[in-house]
């Protein structure tokens, strides 16, 4: 007998071995093109699907699950962030969410470890520089930056990219030190060698500050003006977690006085618009959302995604589902 597929929504085309796993078993209702889906076709498109994958520019809200109807199943997020989701709503609803954790630490690491050389020794700097075809002679003083290595890296967030950060640090024989609400336990400190600091002391104290935090009403606008003055004047910032952690006005003013060195930012908080001062800026290095955007790392995933969503409407646990007790309660509904 043939398997029953199911009727998903698809908002954004993914890697292919992605999409072909998804239509082994489902019927897929794909949005194309390079824009995310408006609006008001997302609301019309998800009508009577039992599962949907969505992206971060996609709002999973109580008009989105209206819209859905009571048959949704799964909401399968191709981000590990999940900020995009209204999680409790869904929760209420007895509608699964999942995201894609670990499959991309390592590469969202090394995006944050490139914004970290960018910005400390000018390298998006000197490219411009050199294409704009300027006279240039080697200089005793020209374009200095600041040492990354052996100075000390300030990790803010210290979950699974974050730690994997400071292995890329301690290879550069910095001093790790880190705040976050929760502390791993102590064997992983003792591995990584890192430090916890109360936040004043970590502002003070760090060289590098990377930003890991998830984005929820505690962790919007942490870095402030008031924060940003508290970080040491020859300080680099970097971001790859999500834009609305720093308030971009304040670090655009103080990237123009000096307050701090330089930054180096892959997210923004009006997400895909950049505050417009710190493009005016030559000290922050700016990149669209690549953490992380490798080939390999997007197939991963995307197949992540595909399995929690196929998991989820065969009745098996997605592997990485946000709130395990809804899958759970279904179980028990079952028997
Ligand atoms: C995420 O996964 O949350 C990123 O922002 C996109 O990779």
């Amino acid at each position: 007998m043939a398997k029953e597929r199911w009727p998903v929504l698809v908002t954004r085309r993914l890697p292919q071995p992605a999409m072909d796993r998804i239509a082994e078993r489902c019927d897929i209702t794909l949005h194309e093109g390079e824009a995310a889906m408006p609006r008001d076709r997302l609301l019309a498109e998800v009508k009577g699907k039992v599962g949907a994958v969505t992206l971060l520019t996609d709002k999973v809200d109580n008009p989105f699950l209206d819209a859905a109807g009571s048959q949704l199943v799964i909401v399968a997020n191709y981000a590990v962030g999940f900020d995009n989701i209204d999680v409790e709503a869904c929760t209420r609803r007895g509608v699964m969410c999942s995201n894609t954790p670990e499959v991309l630490t390592e590469t969202t690491a090394d995006t944050a470890w490139a914004l970290i050389m960018a910005a400390a020794r000018r390298i998006a700097e000197g490219d411009r520089f050199l294409r704009s075809q300027k006279g240039w002679v080697w200089g005793p003083m020209m374009m200095l930056g600041q040492d990354v290595h052996h100075k000390t890296i300030g990790i803010l967030g210290f979950g699974r990219i974050g730690q994997a950060l400071a292995r890329r640090a301690r290879g550069f024989g910095m001093k790790v030190i880190y705040h976050d609400v929760y502390r791993p336990p102590r064997d992983v400190e003792q591995e990584l060698g890192a430090e916890y600091r109360e936040f004043d002391d970590f502002l003070a104290e760090a060289d590098f500050i990377s930003i890991h935090v998830n984005l929820t009403p505690e962790t919007r606008h942490l870095m402030n003006a008031e924060r940003l003055r508290q970080m040491k004047p020859t300080a680099v910032l970097v971001n790859t977690s999500r834009g609305p952690v720093i308030d971009e006005a304040a670090l655009a003013k103080a990237l123009r006085e000096g307050v701090i060195f330089s930054a180096g930012l892959d997210v923004f908080e009006k997400e895909p618009e950049v505050h417009p001062d710190l493009l005016e800026l030559d000290n922050v290095v700016v990149i669209p959302h690549l953490g992380s955007a490798t080939v390999d790392t997007r197939i991963a995933m995307g197949m992540l995604a595909a399995e929690n969503l196929i998991a989820g409407l065969e009745g098996r646990r997605p592997p990485t589902i946000l709130k395990p007790e809804v899958w759970e309660e279904k179980q028990r509904g079952k028997a």
